[in-house]
């Protein structure tokens, strides 16, 4: 997949301040050297992201929470034990040498021990934490295979490490410790549930993208296509269609395409939440340059196992993006 001169090459990049993209379990991430703030300020660069947006710290394992942190209470030991290495970022209080690049300004630090391999390869080759958001530009879908991060950022990173499609396929679930109540901020595939099983505690009401403007996934527009996306039940899904005749409609749902169709594009996504997750951001890149004028999304069950998934899609989608025309309103 990946060999050690690969890693090895990686690692003395991000040594000598460059930017590595890298797969993760959840998708890419753009990495730069946490500790290095020429380095990490590049990430902004290439992303176009605005500068009081946090960075996830990237680390080999947990005995690398104390260098990071301030302090480490129980429920962090408690949830790395359980969910780590892994798909979860836990926010927690900054070691003071922590750079207000990663932190947005904040006295917090996210942390996270990924298990993708070629991650574990690289961080342990490296030897220190790899700041890494997401490694698309700015608001848009992130990358879960390492074309979509060459397609998107091009020559703004030095090198792309390619792992293979990433398995979970969305991002991790960021958790929130520093409350009095532990508070997810992201959902993501370790649910809500698994977090309050694990710490024996109910968790705090999840803050609205209002309340937590630090966290840039909770922007309204954030993990977008290009193309107008509209969520749509999957009972009306035609009629929504045929209400647009003459707009070329591309289709994401669940269910197979109906015989009479009148959508340009239909593509079935699986039925399971975890392998529909997993292909969902190359789903919508696919159907994003398919020619078409509007992506309709089959709107999903209302239970927990699709929590993740609902607000990714939440973020996706555009108010009203193609009204019918008015003809087609009688
Ligand atoms: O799965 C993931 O988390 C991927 C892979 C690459 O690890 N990373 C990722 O990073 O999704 P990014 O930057 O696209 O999203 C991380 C989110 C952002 O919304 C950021 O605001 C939030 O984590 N975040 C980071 N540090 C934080 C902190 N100290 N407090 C609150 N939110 C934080
Ligand atoms: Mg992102």
């Amino acid at each position: 997949m990946v060999s050690d001169e690969e890693i090895e090459k990686a690692a003395a990049i991000l040594r000598a301040g460059g930017l590595v993209a890298f797969p993760t379990e959840t998708v890419y991430g753009l990495g730069a050297d946490a500790s290095n703030v020429a380095a990490v300020r590049k990430i902004f660069a290439a992303k176009g992201r605005p500068a009081d947006h946090p960075v996830i710290v990237h680390v080999a394992g947990t005995s690398d929470l104390k260098h990071w942190t301030a302090e480490v209470p129980r429920s962090a030991w408690l949830l790395a034990e359980k969910f780590w290495p892994g798909p979860l970022t836990m926010v927690l209080k900054r070691a003071a040498h922590v750079s207000d690049l990663i932190t947005g300004g904040q006295d917090t630090v996210g942390l996270r021990v990924p298990s993708h391999p070629v991650a574990q390869q690289l961080l342990k080759a490296f030897g220190g934490g790899i700041a890494a958001p997401s490694a698309n530009r700015f608001g848009r879908l992130s990358p879960t295979a390492a074309q979509h991060v060459r397609e998107e950022l091009g020559d703004a990173v030095n090198f792309v490490l390619d792992g293979g499609p990433s398995d979970v396929g969305i991002e991790s679930t960021i958790v929130d410790l520093t409350r009095e109540t532990p508070a997810v901020l992201r959902p993501g595939r370790i649910s809500d549930q698994q977090i309050a099983d694990a710490l024996l505690v109910q968790l705090g009401a999840t803050a609205t993208a209002a309340g937590r403007p630090r966290v840039s996934g909770s922007l309204e527009s954030h993990y977008a296509p290009g193309l107008p996306l509209k969520i749509v039940p999957p009972e009306e899904i035609e009629s929504y269609v045929r209400a647009r005749a003459g707009t070329p409609v591309a289709v994401l749902s669940r269910r197979g395409r109906p015989r009479d169709s009148k959508a340009t594009l239909w593509q079935v996504a699986p039925e399971s939440p975890d392998d529909y997750a997993r292909l969902l951001y190359g789903s919508l890149r696919w159907l994003d340059v398919s020619g078409c004028r509007l992506i309709v999304v089959e709107a999903l069950p209302l239970l927990p196992e699709w929590v993740a998934i609902r607000d990714r899609l939440g973020r996706a989608a555009t108010p009203d993006p193609v009204a019918p025309p008015v003809t087609a309103r009688r």
